[in-house]
């Protein structure tokens, strides 16, 4: 059973490569940008072709929020069609897709648990374009299993903790936003449940919630990250008006989880305690 992971270079799939080593899974593989741009049409049906997978993990988007308000072609290129590209590709190989998708899918207005069913209104283009990328692989593939997450942060790549880490080091106080609430998800937690979903080999297709348990501002997230790693540094909470961005983010998304859960059996872990666990790798990996 091959599974072949694309935009394997980003921090999720760096952490599907981690989680799928430290399980056995040697029948994975991981090509680059260049054997794998799921811009490139005649490059993916090469790909299939040759790797034959039974699933492909869809880990390439268009992830940068702001830039994207200035950038809506080519986000809508990766998010968007890029999806489609690979959806088609799925469908003429009767491969099964996991997709990643994102909260920011929702207006962020309701202070209730965002059911998968819920209708989306994105508010800004990477929102607007991710939804789109789901839509067009509801439309192109019924084997698909699309995971929206939020937060996402991890030992790798650019994130959220590694940012706060840094600052903790170069200055004596920081303000955070206090006014936007939602899940952290440690990345390497969602790569374990992405190999979960494989194990089980259930055909319950569709759109699943995964973030971490529990709910948290973005402040107390950064005082959460201080205080684990013993980081003295006075934290100042910042409204969201006093923090202007390009791009309008949810002031409260938190996502119910119970489908996933119910579905595969999956476990999930809280997010204090996979902060826990990822600052301890961090700090274990610089000795
Ligand atoms: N990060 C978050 O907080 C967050 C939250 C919710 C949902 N998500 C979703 O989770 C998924 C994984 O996110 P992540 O944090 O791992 O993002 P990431 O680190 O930005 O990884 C995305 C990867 O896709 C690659 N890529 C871009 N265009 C490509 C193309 N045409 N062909 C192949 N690869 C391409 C990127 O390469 P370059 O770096 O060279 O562009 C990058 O390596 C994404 O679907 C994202 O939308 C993320």
């Amino acid at each position: 059973m091959k599974i072949v992971v694309l935009g394997a270079s980003g921090q999720l799939g760096s952490c599907l490569k981690r989680v799928a080593a430290e399980r056995s899974i040697n029948d994975i593989s991981f090509p680059s940008e260049q054997e794998g741009n799921i811009l490139d049409e005649a490059l993916l049906d090469k790909l299939f072709n040759a790797e034959k997978p039974s699933f492909v993990i869809n880990c390439a988007a268009y992830t940068a929020v702001d830039k994207a308000e200035d950038e809506q072609d080519i986000c809508r290129k990766v998010n968007r069609d890029g999806a489609a590209y690979i959806a088609k590709a799925c469908a003429a190989h009767g491969t099964t897709l996991i997709h990643i998708s994102t909260d920011f899918v929702f207006k962020g207005d309701v202070t209730g648990l965002l059911m998968e069913t819920d209708p989306a209104e994105p508010e800004n283009i990477y929102g607007l374009t991710k939804l789109e990328g789901e839509a067009a692989i509801a439309e192109i593939l019924a084997q698909h299993f699309t995971l929206r997450t939020s937060w996402l942060y991890s030992e790798y790549g650019n994130n959220f903790v590694k940012t706060m880490l840094r600052l903790g080091g170069e200055r004596d106080q920081l303000g955070v936003i206090v006014d936007q609430v939602g899940s952290p998800t440690y990345a390497i937690d969602l790569a374990g449940a992405i190999l979960d979903i494989i194990a089980s080999d259930s055909k319950e297709y569709g759109i699943y919630h995964y973030s971490n348990e529990g709910v948290t501002s973005w402040y107390d997230f950064a005082k959460a990250v201080f205080d684990i790693s013993e980081t003295e540094i006075k934290l100042n909470p910042v409204k969201t008006s006093e923090y202007v961005t390009k791009a309008v983010r949810p002031a409260y998304s938190v996502m119910d989880k119970t489908k996933i859960k119910t579905a595969f059996g999956i476990q999930i872990p809280y997010w204090r305690d996979s902060l826990a666990l990822c600052l301890e790798r961090l700090a274990a990996e610089k000795v």
